[in-house]
């Protein structure tokens, strides 16, 4: 097919996680429609135009493989890309602030602004512009202020489309997705946008799955998906504190309170806390938003979801401290997991960060372990006297006093414990983050160990 034969020119602004997925799912579905992506990355660009994509994803190199150079094209031209999009999602990286008002909470949109003005200043003809970044309820009016002030008489039209996928499953989440949500403008333009988005949808994902809404509830969903699913995992990890003092075993009251099909049972794992790129930052983006709005009451709320999460870090940082005589000077701590979750190397928002920086506090001595995280890892805790790393688990826990688990990879499952124990410090003391490994036979090997939301079990008498 050569480009005047494809049925539309679809640009894509930001090669990141969320960029690159999702244009590859379409190409692969749309043959017909032409998809660039664009970052003003080189190195990101080179890579996703090799064979060391910069991302990895199950069933992502595949995809790319089938449609790169054919329908899906990666560039750094992001001018000309602009000049010939009949469609633009726009997928920039949208952070937290670090300065000035609203520091530390509100969302950072300084990208998406610049975005928005190279659009105005390139687009040649009526485009369609979709917000995929996770960005402030009211971001497209921001957008369309902005658009409307094109001298070439360009039209714009703003569509909310924002993306659901979880790191490690991006493929099989955007493949078969619970749910497409399209917020537009209710005018006969807005409406005629959104169709031609769910025109590509409909080539992959049944009708029923697609919602359509105005674009304040499309937008503010987004946040608020997030914010209930973190709130559930923080809500499980307060029940977690009250079974350690009760006696009553976490899991197993998740597994009760799950069954409840008004409840359901996922995102009831209980856990050293969430972390990731999206929770924290969506929730405080809520907070922000609740604030601007004198919403006081309702931010308190939200903003104590991650404080009990900050407060469920430190919980077990305290009780590693407390199980081991209250001091951990000199001590080695083999750290187990540093990636926010497992199946990915991201470190963004680890629990691991913060629950390391504090043992160090403590003056422990660190071997962090972890299958694909190392190298985050070293950045996150550079500069700080005690952290070491070592890829070989058996190693990092050679002569340690207690090996602290914050990142539940199936590779921690397998392995020797009976060997691990032999080589630590006693007595060895296993605190399992995650509740991932089987602590009976941990214990009945000789290791003191201490689970999330679970009565400690050591062998003092
Ligand atoms: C999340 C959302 O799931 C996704 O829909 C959104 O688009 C982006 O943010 P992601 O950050 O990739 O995805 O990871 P997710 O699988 O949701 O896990 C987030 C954190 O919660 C991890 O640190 C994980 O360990 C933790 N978690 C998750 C728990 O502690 N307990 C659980 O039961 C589930």
């Amino acid at each position: 097919m050569n480009d005047s034969t494809f049925k539309k020119n679809i640009l894509c602004i930001g090669a990141g996680y969320v960029g690159g997925p999702t244009m590859t799912v379409i190409a692969n579905h749309c043959p017909d429609y032409r998809i660039t992506v664009v970052d003003i990355s080189e190195e990101k660009i080179r890579r996703w135009n090799s064979d060391h994509l910069p991302i990895f994803e199950p069933g992502l190199k595949e995809r790319v493989d089938r449609v790169r150079g054919k329908n899906l094209f990666f560039s750094t031209d992001i001018d000309r890309g602009i000049a010939e999009a009949d469609m633009i999602f726009v997928t920039v990286n949208t952070p937290t602030k670090t300065f000035g008002e609203g520091m530390g909470r509100a969302v950072d949109l300084q990208f998406m602004e610049q975005t928005a003005r190279r659009i105005r200043e390139h687009a040649s003809s009526d485009t369609i512009v979709i917000e995929k970044s996770t960005i402030p309820v009211r971001a497209a009016e921001t957008l369309e202020k902005i658009l409307s002030t094109n001298p070439n008489g360009v039209r714009f039209e703003i569509l909310s489309n924002p993306e659901f996928m979880a790191e490690g499953t991006a493929i099989q989440d955007m493949e078969n997705p619970d749910r497409v949500l399209i917020g537009s403008m209710d005018t006969p333009e807005g409406l005629r946008a959104r169709d031609e988005l769910l025109a590509i949808y409909n080539r992959w994902v049944a009708p029923e799955k697609i919602i359509t809404t105005n674009l304040w509830s499309s937008e503010l969903s987004k946040l608020v998906a997030n914010a209930f699913l973190a709130q559930r995992i923080t809500s499980i990890n307060t029940i977690s504190a009250v079974c350690e003092s009760t006696g009553a075993d976490v899991t197993q009251v998740a597994d009760a309170v799950g069954r409840d099909s008004r409840i359901g049972s996922k995102f009831l794992r209980a856990g050293v806390g969430f972390g990731g790129s999206c929770f924290r930052k969506d929730i405080l983006s809520l907070v922000y938003l609740c604030e601007h709005y004198g919403l006081a009451e309702i931010a308190g709320f939200w903003n104590y979801v991650i404080q009990l999460n900050d407060y469920q870090m430190e919980r077990f940082v305290r009780r590693i401290l407390h199980a081991m005589f209250d001091t951990l000077v000199d001590k080695k701590i083999a750290v187990f997991g540093f990636a926010f979750k497992p199946n990915t190397g991201d470190t963004r928002d680890a629990p691991s960060i913060y629950i390391c920086k504090r043992l160090l506090e403590e003056k422990a001595r660190l071997t962090v372990n972890d299958p694909h995280a190392l190298e985050n890892a070293r950045e996150d805790l550079k500069g700080l006297d005690g952290a070491g790393f070592e890829q070989d688990p058996y190693k990092a826990a050679e002569g340690a006093h207690a090996i602290a688990l914050l990142t539940e990879w199936d590779c921690y499952r397998d392995l020797d414990y009976r060997r691990i124990f032999e080589s630590m410090e006693k007595p060895a003391y296993l605190f399992d983050g995650r509740n991932h490994l089987d602590h009976d036979a941990l214990y009945a090997m000789g290791f003191n160990v201490y689970c999330v939301g679970k009565p400690d079990r050591d062998h003092f008498a």
